[in-house]
Order: structure tokens, then sequence, then C-alpha cells
């Protein structure tokens, strides 16, 4: 089946009176994001903060002077394989070539045909603003030495096609694993792939089968439903992950939906989160005061939410290890995602101005421990670096 398909395609791309398979690239730009990073008509200039620097996107339209309009088709399975552009030019893991090198020669032909279609831009970009000496790229061939086995994605036969269809994309084109995998301190992912990680104040949380602070009490249909919309009974996406749903999880279609599940249900659960914490009693109490004052109206004092409102209890991302994302939701407030299939995203306000460092951490504390919840103390000291980094605009 997947020979004739091959076969078809290839008949199509060879016979001049056909159209090119666009449809096929242009779905391979929805599952690797590139609109997140790359901006809506691909002409670059999002700015990415990183824990070395500053990155400008580069422009990848086909326009000749400022994009890759010069790229040949080798120049581009380079780029996106081996993270090496023309002229030698080491790229940077901020543009996710370690995963992307799991993606098939197939989808990365098809990407290609996409990717000549497109509009070109006039827009130059100034890309490396990274600290020095991070800025020096000749230094990515020490880190690909050391961080970087380009393999494409090896079938394992064990398991279903819908699983490995899913490890495909969860590893590959998906790239999941880089916000989901925590780094080591030269940005290369931890052996503890989707266990979760920090990133620029918020926690992508852990996507095992861990029932604490994992996926555990999701059902298969439950990720399809948060991936294609960004809300269900469990939880709601708002930071860069109502980011990668609106641009990329939202457009897959379901069987890759599907895949996707089957997948991330089989992931061994990882140590879990830690237990709760103990000796909080003076925060567990002015927690619950300020609960009820400044939340209850639309979580409920049950912690179970309605319809329109996220349910606080049994919520992972409330139970992380790391408290970054729900103290950056009570600081600066937030919006679901808006997508085709739910288009309005809900408000939650911002509490920066109303709570202070201590107040905050009580009130979190008070969540993370209440209803059945367990996880560790929230102290003032983290709600107050938080705050700052909003104040400097990171
Ligand atoms: C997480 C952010 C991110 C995503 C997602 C991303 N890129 Fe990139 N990309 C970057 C950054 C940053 C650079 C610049 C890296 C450098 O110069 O070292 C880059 C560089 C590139 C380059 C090399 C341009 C040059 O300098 O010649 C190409 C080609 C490219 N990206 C294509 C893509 C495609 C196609 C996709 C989607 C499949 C994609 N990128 C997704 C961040 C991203
Ligand atoms: C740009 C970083 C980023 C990428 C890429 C990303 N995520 Fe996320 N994800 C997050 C963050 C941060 C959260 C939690 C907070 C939020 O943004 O809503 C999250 C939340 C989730 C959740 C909800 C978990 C829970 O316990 O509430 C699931 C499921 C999820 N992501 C799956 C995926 C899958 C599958 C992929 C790849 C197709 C992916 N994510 C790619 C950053 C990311
Ligand atoms: C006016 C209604 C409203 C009030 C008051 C409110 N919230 Fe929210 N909250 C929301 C909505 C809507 C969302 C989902 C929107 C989003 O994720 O951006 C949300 C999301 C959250 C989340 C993230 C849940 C998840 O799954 O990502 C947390 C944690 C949270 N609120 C805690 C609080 C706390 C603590 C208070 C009191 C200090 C509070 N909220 C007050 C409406 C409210």
């Amino acid at each position: 089946m997947k020979q004739i398909l091959l076969a078809a395609a290839f008949a199509a791309l060879s016979s001049s009176a056909m159209a090119p398979p666009t449809d096929a690239g242009k779905y391979q730009v929805a599952l690797g994001d590139c609109e997140g990073c790359h901006g809506k008509n691909l002409a670059g200039g999002v700015v990415l903060t990183t824990p070395f620097g500053r990155m400008v996107t580069p422009n990848i339209t086909p326009d000749k002077d400022t994009g890759i309009g010069n790229y040949t088709a080798e120049d581009f399975a380079r780029a996106m394989k081996a993270g090496i552009a023309p002229g030698g030019k080491l790229l940077y893991p901020a543009m996710p070539y370690p995963s992307y090198a799991r993606m098939s020669d197939a989808d990365i032909a098809a990407l290609w045909t996409y990717m000549r279609t497109v509009k070109p831009v006039k827009n130059s970009v100034n890309v490396n603003q990274l600290k020095f000496p991070f800025n020096l790229r000749f230094m990515m061939r020490g880190w690909n030495m050391l961080f970087f086995a380009p393999a494409p994605y090896a079938n394992n036969p064990a398991k279903s096609a819908a699983w490995n269809r899913g490890a495909y994309l969860v590893s590959g084109a998906g790239h999941c694993g880089a916000c989901h995998t925590s780094k080591n301190p030269f940005g290369a992912d931890k052996s503890t792939a989707l266990t979760g990680a920090a990133l620029l104040g918020w926690f992508a949380p852990d996507l095992t089968s861990d029932q604490g602070a994992g996926l555990g009490s999701w059902s298969n249909a439950d990720i399809v439903t948060y991936l294609q919309t960004g809300r269900n009974n469990h939880s709601l996406a708002s930071g860069p992950m109502a980011e990668a749903v609106e641009n990329s999880t939202s457009k897959m279609n379901d069987a890759d939906l599907k895949a996707i599940a089957v997948y991330l249900k089989d992931l061994p659960a990882s140590r879990g989160n830690g237990g709760g914490a103990t000796g909080i009693e003076a925060q567990m109490k002015s927690g619950a005061n300020l609960y009820d004052i400044s939340c209850a109206a639309c979580h409920g004092r049950d912690g179970k939410g309605s319809l329109i409102f996220p349910p606080l209890a049994g919520n992972p991302t409330v139970r992380q290890v790391r408290a970054d994302s729900i103290v950056r939701m009570v600081l600066a407030g937030g919006r679901g995602a808006s997508t085709a299939k739910a288009p309005t995203g809900q408000g939650m306000p911002s509490f920066a101005w109303r709570l202070s460092d201590s107040q905050a951490a009580d009130i979190l504390t008070y969540i993370r421990n209440n209803w059945g919840n367990r996880a560790p103390a929230v102290s003032p000291e983290t709600v107050g670096h938080i705050r700052s980094a909003l104040r400097s605009g990171s």
C-alpha cells in the first residue's frame, strides 16, 4: 500500500501536466508548526527568547535576496535534517532540526514542493542576537558532536501502526519534546523524554501516563479533544501550547491525533510529581480565604469549574512539580486557544495588581493541595521572580 502511494506521488512529481502535491506539503507545515516560529507568511522576524539570548527567525519564503530562494532541494533537506544551511552554516537548535531529522525523505520532499509555492516576501532579518560566546556559530560543531545523532525514525515492529505513526509525529515533525523534555545546561534534551520542562515562565507538563503529573487519568479521546480544540474536561491550553494548538495540532487530521494519543498513553509513567507539601497549614488557611474571594466565582468552591471555566481539582497543570505556568496565569491572566472547532477563547483575568507575592503563593499552594491535588508548595520568592520576568517582558 505504502509503495503504491509513493509510486503515485513520484508519478505526480515527474509529470509536469499534474499539479505538484502542495497540499501534502502544506500539511507538513502544520505538523512542524513552521508558522509558529517563522510567522504566518513564513517571512521570519519572530523573536525567540532563549536561555542563551535572543534569536530572530529567518525569512524562509522563496525570496532570492532575503529568503531561501537560492536553495536547492538538497540544501533544504540538509538544513532540515542535519542543521546545516548552504555555505556550511551551522544552525542553532532553536530551529528544531534535531527533531526534524526524524522526518522521512518523502515528507521533507513534500514540504519542499510546498515551500517553492509560498509567496516570496522581502524581509531581511538579523537572526543571531545571542549573547557572547553563544553567538559564535562554530560552537555548534561541538554541540552537534556531543548532542546530535541524526537518525531517521525507525519503525518499532512490536507496536501497532498507529503507535508508530504517533511516535513519528511526536518525536519528528511535531517536535513535542522541544518543550516537554527538560534540557541540560547546553540546551540539549535530557534522557527523561516528555516528562515535563520549564520554559520561559511556563511549564510544559509531563506527557507520560503518570497518574499524578502526567496524562494517566486522560482517555485517548481527551487527548484528541485537547489537541484539536485546546481544551477538554481536564485542562485548557493558554500559553505556548495555545499557539501550538492554533498553528499546528488543531490542523492535524483525526487519524494523526488518535495516533499521538495511542503513543502518549503508552509512555511509561514518570517518577510522579514528587508528592505533596508538608508544613503548609498557614499557607493553606490564608489561601482558602483568598481563593473564596478571588477565584471561586469562576472555578467553583469545589474546584470543579464549569462548562466554560476549567476545573482546578484533578488538573495536571495545577499539579506539576514546578508551578511556573500557574503563577504566570494568576499574575498575567490568559486567554484560551481559539481554533476552528471552538472559536472563542475564554479569558482569565490578571491578578498581578491585586495579590502580593505571598498572597498569590498562598492561593497557589492551596489549589495545589486541596480537592485531592498534591504538589510542592509555592514560595513568595517564586512568584516574585516570575513577576519581575513578566515586567521585563519575557
Ligand atoms: C521553534 C522555532 C522554529 C520552528 C518551529 C521552525 N523553525 Fe526554522 N528556524 C528557526 C530559527 C531560530 C532559525 C535560525 C537558526 C540559525 O540561524 O541558526 C531557523 C532556520 C531555518 C532555516 C535555515 C534558514 C537559513 O538560514 O538559511 C530553514 C530552511 C528553516 N528554518 C525551515 C523551517 C521549516 C520548513 C519549519 C517547519 C517544518 C521550521 N523551520 C520550523 C526556528 C524555527
Ligand atoms: C512551544 C512549546 C510546546 C510545544 C512545541 C508543545 N507543547 Fe504541549 N504544552 C506546552 C505548555 C507550556 C503546556 C502547558 C501550558 C499551556 O501552554 O497551556 C502544554 C500542554 C500540553 C498538554 C496538556 C497537558 C496537561 O497536563 O494539561 C498536552 C496534552 C500537550 N501539551 C501535548 C503536546 C503535544 C502532543 C505536542 C506535540 C505535537 C506538544 N504538546 C507541543 C508547550 C508546548
Ligand atoms: C472571571 C473568571 C475567573 C476568575 C475570577 C479566575 N479565573 Fe482562573 N481561569 C479562568 C479562565 C476562563 C481560565 C482559562 C483561560 C486560560 O487558560 O487562559 C482560567 C484558568 C486558570 C488556570 C489554568 C488552568 C489550566 O488548566 O491551564 C489556573 C491555575 C487558574 N485559572 C487559577 C485561578 C486562580 C488561583 C484564581 C484566583 C486568584 C482564578 N483563577 C480566578 C477564569 C477565571
